[in-house]
């Protein structure tokens, strides 16, 4: 196996966000047949910690053949920018939350998911947007831009990127 590539998806509470981009991450590796790429997830919050995804997403990801119903919710900590390769934040909030944790001598780069997978072409926004008090479309809708974002990094090989 080459040298593993650590990759952590952040989101607020570890329940919606973060836990979809792992399992759809993890799901569209595999299919490429990457296997020294891998793939967690954190909250920059405590709320949910030991808690499996939000039922919403289990469905959502289940409905699209990913089961992510073992995920359980954990907190970002400083040892995660000794142990990861990126540190990969759902929106500009959790983006200033990890860098304010960050530590002066930080291993891991920090970026948001969407413009960090897709470069230049962000028609859909910088940003994957809270479903926590949304519908059942606001969850499809992480799905696919999550989705979308797993394909293009893949497809360029993001995580091989310098900057
Ligand atoms: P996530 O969504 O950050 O995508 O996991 C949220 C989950 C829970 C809460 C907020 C956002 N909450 O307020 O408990």
């Amino acid at each position: 196996m080459a040298r593993p590539v650590r990759l952590l998806m952040l989101c607020l509470g570890n329940i919606c966000r973060s836990p979809t981009a792992e399992g759809v991450f993890r799901a569209r590796l595999a299919d490429a047949g990457i296997d020294h790429v891998l793939v967690d997830s954190a909250g920059t919050s405590d709320w949910h910690i030991g808690k499996p995804p939000d039922p919403r997403s289990i469905d959502c990801a289940r409905r699209n053949g990913v089961d992510i119903g073992g995920l359980r919710g954990r907190q970002l900590s400083q040892a995660d920018f000794g142990h990861f390769d990126w540190i990969l934040c759902a929106d500009e909030a959790n983006l200033r939350d990890a860098r304010a944790l960050r530590p002066q001598d930080a291993h891991a780069r920090l970026a948001l998911l969407l413009p960090w997978a897709l470069g230049g072409d962000l028609e859909r926004g910088r940003a994957v947007p809270d479903p926590y008090t949304g519908v059942t479309e606001d969850f499809d809708n992480v799905w696919a831009m999550v989705d979308g974002a797993a394909r293009a990094a893949i497809a360029s090989r993001a995580w091989e990127r310098a900057d």
